[in-house]
């Protein structure tokens, strides 16, 4: 799978989002087909360094047993929607920090789950009122999406509860929407 296999309105999404995201294609070992700007500014890494490779480089030598094993255990799990776990990254230029990732599956109207997509903050440097930004920042983006998603008769269903939930909600959103637009769809 190749970035332009990405459903335009949700790569618009992830590339205009003021917050670090990710996807990767579902299956395989999970290559990364697209991050945002955000993402760049955190890690370090260009879009030359991560598109077409496992996520996991930014871990380098660090162990993080717990973290992988409850990453690994949302990937192989079809019940599992979305995951939170902080996990020990280096950024390109060697400096470590904690990023609070989470991760969220986007499905196809199959069920079929096509994309994982992933965002990445960093509480090692955080206040509390950082952290409380980065959320208002993801309500901002909801909200702006909502109009142009009501045209289309979708809804942002529940609160803001977790961030992971919340982008996958809208990027779920996008996903659906392209599917019903595909040519030769019921
Ligand atoms: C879209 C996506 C983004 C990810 N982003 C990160 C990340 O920012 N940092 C990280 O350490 N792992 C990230 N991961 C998790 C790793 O890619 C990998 O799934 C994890 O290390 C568990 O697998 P492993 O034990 O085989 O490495 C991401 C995974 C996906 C699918």
């Amino acid at each position: 799978m190749h970035t332009q296999d990405i459903p335009t309105e949700l790569r618009r999404y992830i590339e205009g989002a003021h917050i670090a995201l990710a996807l990767a294609a579902a299956g395989g070992d999970t290559s990364l087909l697209l991050v945002n700007e955000p993402f760049r500014q955190l890690t370090g890494y260009a879009d030359v360094d991560v598109v077409g490779r496992n996520c996991r480089l930014l871990q380098r030598d660090t162990e993080n047993r717990e973290a992988r094993a409850r990453i690994q255990a949302f990937l192989q799990d079809e019940r599992l929607g979305a995951v939170r776990t902080p996990i020990v990254n280096v950024r390109k230029d060697g400096r470590p920090f904690v990023n609070l990732l989470s991760l969220s599956k986007l499905k196809a109207l199959s069920g079929e789950v096509r994309f994982l997509l992933a965002s990445q903050f960093d509480v090692s440097r955080s206040q509390p009122e950082l952290l409380s930004a980065y959320e208002t920042a993801l309500s901002r983006t909801v909200s702006r999406l909502n109009p142009t998603l009501a045209e289309s008769g979708i809804v942002i269903e529940g609160s803001l509860t977790t961030i992971a939930n919340t982008v996958a909600t809208v990027a779920q959103a996008k996903l659906t929407l392209a599917d019903l637009e595909a040519p030769g769809c019921p």
